[in-house]
């Protein structure tokens, strides 16, 4: 199929499942890949816009946008240019230098969290590297309580996540990552890191509670790790009330809050970062984690820790890699959050997301029982849990979706998506059967 097809309302006619050069390229793929991803849907050749092209020459919608990290789509010019200077200039220096767009950077990442004096920022290259540094942070945030070890006779801090969370797949980002499946298997984790049941403010109240002495009182708590839209949960909004009342519980009991806004920072959630939405509770964090849409499709991630006190926790020695504000990383991202403002791309996520939420529940698919999200991270909950078959239909249609959990699909496009890829996204959305098999 050639370029430009799906970009107006039509709905096409199936794409076969994969081409000649998509098969010989996944042959060669399995040969040569661990098999931890599964085989890939496509082999991808290109992209612009909103738009992906697959090897054998197909082109696709992408409403996933390589899982809500192309904020600006694909080979937006201002992001190709800023890299492309970058790497003919330097592609890397050590940690022994510096360069101005990491520090331009992380200065636009504090002004743009409107994080107070004193906050700063370290960088990483990705979401679970981004809350290893939050959790390195809480560590050492929880020795400086006086009621923690490693006092004499005292017991080491806790750290809070919630169930459904997720928070990546390293070491001690899986052991505050609640999925069983994939966090059992690397048992014993991180200890004293315990789950509490999202949404719930008692048993919040709870966890907090269990601190004291002798045999049943555990350490204090040093911090709690949550997200304000559970992503890979599903894409699970939570409540302000729950979010305001997490947040008097640490201030009550002098436990940093993390709010980890990996998926939903970098305005695709209507705001900068989510915690800034009046409606997911307008609290203020300790810290919080960002990475996939921060550097436009660049590997980059990391943690803005708010105030002075939070900041110095971290000296030198604490914590580092070699790639920790890499130029070119910087560089894609300070052209993504430049061009996100220039285009006004904050409040298109608001609107787009608006319009993609009521057009979804107004065109009569039986299969659709439930639209929610915010912004532009969105998903459907299906009547019946046939996610990995709708959303292969979908891909089959044209139009790129992910089964994020088995009765929910995730809609996350490029927050440069206009009013007509919504229509074009819906007009497809509205057709999947309702009868495909369960997965
Ligand atoms: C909320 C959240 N935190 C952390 C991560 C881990 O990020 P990465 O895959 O870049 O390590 C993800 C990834 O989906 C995420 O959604």
């Amino acid at each position: 199929m050639d370029g430009g097809a799906a970009a107006g309302g039509d709905v096409r006619e199936a794409i076969e499942v994969t081409g000649e050069r998509g098969a010989e390229w996944l042959g060669s793929y399995r040969d040569v890949h661990m098999n931890v991803f599964g085989t890939p849907l496509r082999v991808m050749d290109h992209g612009e816009g909103v738009h992906l092209w697959d090897v054998d020459g197909n082109e696709y919608l992408d409403f996933l946008a390589g899982i809500a990290v192309n904020s600006l789509g694909y080979a937006h010019p201002a992001w190709v240019k800023a890299v492309a200077d970058q790497a003919a200039k330097a592609a890397h220096v050590s940690n022994y230098f510096a360069t101005p767009v990491q520090i331009e950077l992380a200065a636009k990442l504090v002004e743009i969290a409107g994080a107070p004096e004193g906050s700063h920022v370290y960088f990483g290259n990705s979401g679970a590297e981004a809350n290893e540094a939050a959790l390195k942070l809480a560590k050492l945030y929880g020795r400086t309580l006086d009621n923690a070890a490693p006092h004499f006779g005292e017991k080491p801090a806790r750290i809070l996540a919630l169930t459904h969370g997720f928070h990546g797949r390293t070491m001690g980002a899986l052991s505050a990552t609640w999925k069983p499946a994939i966090r059992r298997p690397f048992q014993p984790l991180v200890p004293d890191i315990e789950f509490v049941e999202a949404g719930s403010l008692c048993a919040m109240h709870d966890a907090f509670a269990r601190t004291g002495q002798g045999p049943y009182g555990k350490g204090p708590v040093a911090a709690v790790i949550m997200e304000l839209v559970q992503g890979e949960a599903g894409v699970l909004p939570m409540d302000a009330d729950y979010v305001k009342g997490v947040r008097k519980l640490c201030d009550d009991n002098h436990a940093l809050l993390i709010i980890d806004e990996v998926q939903t920072g970098i305005g695709r959630t209507g705001s900068w970062f989510a915690f800034q939405r009046e409606d997911l509770g307008g609290v203020t964090p300790d810290v919080v984690s960002f990475a996939k849409g921060v550097a436009g499709g660049f590997p980059m991630g990391g943690i803005i820790a708010f105030g002075q006190e939070t900041s110095d926790l971290f000296t030198p020695g604490s914590h580092g890699s070699t790639f920790a504000g890499n130029p070119l990383g910087a560089a894609a991202g300070l052209a993504t959050i430049r061009t996100i403002e220039s285009e006004g791309l904050v409040d298109n996520a608001e609107e787009r997301g608006e319009q993609l939420r009521a057009a979804l529940r107004e065109c009569g698919n039986p299969l659709f029982r439930e639209v929610r999200g915010r912004g532009l991270l969105n998903a459907i909950v299906l009547a019946h849990p046939c996610a990995h078959a709708a959303a292969d239909w979908a891909l089959e249609h044209g139009l790129i979706v992910n089964a994020v959990a088995p009765g929910a699909l995730r809609l996350a496009p490029p927050l440069i998506v206009t009013a007509d890829d919504i229509d074009a996204a819906v007009a497809i959305l509205s057709r999947i059967p309702a009868d495909l098999p369960d997965d």
